[in-house]
Parts: structure tokens; sequence; C-alpha cells
């Protein structure tokens, strides 16, 4: 087996301050606890040096919601970044960050070995369930990938970039996708793109860079629909395998099926 190094990719656990409350029929801090035991129990964290948080982690917009959150990646131990969902409150984010003491996970980029670079992009738009990279946003990531020229990047932003396939949800994508693709498509080191927001797995490619999406810790939307639809597929994460010779592999892992993580498929929306 090659050498690795490897990130895991968390997004969308839509928790409440108060860990008995259910988001559409299902517990989203009981799944995320699941997540951590079952990447501690199948040893998934071996080689992890970075979880990538990738927003959409609050429910309630609580600061309680944020310890809950933080206080199961503390218990993942692996290093952590985040950054803002569409649900997410920035203030109380970033409160709760400072007093858990893990203020560091608001970096917005890291290097890892073997010239990897990884870059965290803020979509969060004011008032919007669409995404947004303003341009503060686009001109860190100008600077990012001009000093990084000599290393491999992988970006992580909570909003989808290329369309999944669902009309409602490629609504509210990154509304100003096709800048972001321009500056990217004119880096031939950007490897790929992982997004969360779609609560469901999509692999897509534009011009030299892969895009993903990964599914959520909480409830799954079914893909492929016009209108707002749940699916019976479990809750999950994605695991990124960087190699010293510049290629990776990524696939996403599923809890084992379990009824309680079934949430009520007739709901009309969230
Ligand atoms: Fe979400």
């Amino acid at each position: 087996m090659k050498a690795y190094q490897r990130i895991l990719h968390i997004t969308d656990s839509h928790l409440f301050g108060d860990k008995k409350i259910e988001f559409l029929g299902i517990n989203t801090c009981t799944i995320l606890s699941a997540v951590v035991d079952h990447i501690k129990q199948t040893g998934f964290d071996q080689g992890a040096k970075l979880t990538a948080f990738t927003g959409d982690i609050s429910q309630d917009y609580s600061l309680a919601s944020y310890t809950n959150a933080f206080s199961a990646m503390v218990e993942l131990a692996v290093p952590f970044l985040v950054v803002p969902g569409n649900h997410d409150d920035k203030d109380a984010m970033l409160q709760e960050l400072g007093e858990s003491g893990c203020s560091s996970a608001i970096a917005r980029q890291m290097t890892l070995d073997h010239n990897w670079h990884v870059v965290m992009l803020d979509s969060h738009w004011l008032g919007q369930v669409k995404g947004l990279l303003e341009e503060k946003e686009l001109a860190f990531l100008r600077v990012e990938l001009e000093q990084h020229r000599d290393k491999n990047i992988m970006i992580f932003i909570h909003h989808h970039v290329l369309p999944v396939g669902s009309a409602w949800l490629d609504k509210i994508n990154l509304f100003n996708a096709q800048q972001f693709l321009d500056v990217v498509a004119g880096h031939d080191n950007v490897k790929a793109v992982f997004c969360g927001h779609a609560h469901q797995e999509f692999a897509g490619k534009y011009k030299h860079i892969d895009f993903y999406t990964t599914p959520s810790t909480s409830l799954q939307f079914a893909p492929q629909k016009i209108k707002f639809a749940l699916d019976t597929t479990m809750p999950g994460y994605r695991i990124i395998d960087l190699f010293a010779d510049g290629t990776y592999e990524t696939k996403v892992v599923r809890l084992a099926y379990s009824e309680q993580f079934l949430p009520d498929l007739s709901s009309k929306g969230y």
C-alpha cells in the first residue's frame, strides 16, 4: 500500500444546541457522534492530518450547537478547519471556536507534507441560501494560488460549484460559480474541489479539476430531483488520501444502515 496522508471531509451536521431535538425525524447530534465513532473504530483516522468541516454545522444558530460540533471534533482528535454554510451564524461559530480553545480551526489554509496545500473558502452570503465568493474571498484565493504555485492544491467550500442534477438544489449553489471556475482553471496545480450543501455524493470535472460533493452527516437529499426530496441513504463522510507523487484517491464512507438514521421521508422542506 502506498504511503498516504489523509484528509477527512465532514459536512452539513445541522446540529441543535439541545441534543434531544430532532431534525426531520433524526437526531443529528447522535449521528455526528456515530460518525466520529465510525472513523475511529474503522481506523480511518490513521494518517489523517486534517478534517475539513465545510459548514451547515448548526441548524438553530445557537452557541450550544457549535459547542456540540467542536466537542465532537476534539473527540476525533484530528486537527480541523471550518468554513460556514448558509445555515451558520458566523459570529456564534467564531465565538464558540474561541471559547472551545479551537480558534485555530478558523485558519483558512494549511500546508501538508509532500507539497500538498489546502485552501478553505467562505461562501456564506448573509441572508441568502445560495452561496457567494465575495471579492475579498476571490482575492484571498488568487493570493493562495499565486503563493503556492509549487504545490498541489485541494479546495474546500460549502456551496456546490458544478450542478449536481437536481433543479431545486442547482438554483441555490454557488452564485458566482463561473467566476470561481475562471480563477482555478488557470492553475494546473489545482487538483480537486470538495463541497457540502448538496447532502449527496457527486463527482464531476471542469477542465483539469475534479469536483466532488460529500454526503451530509445528517439527512440526505435524493439525487436527480426537480423538487426537494429526501433519500434513504445513510449519513456519511469522505476520505481523501494524498500521495507523495501528487496523485490522490477519494471515497465516500457511510454508516451502516440503521432505522434511527432515516429521516421523515414525507418532509417537504427543511
Ligand atoms: Fe446543509
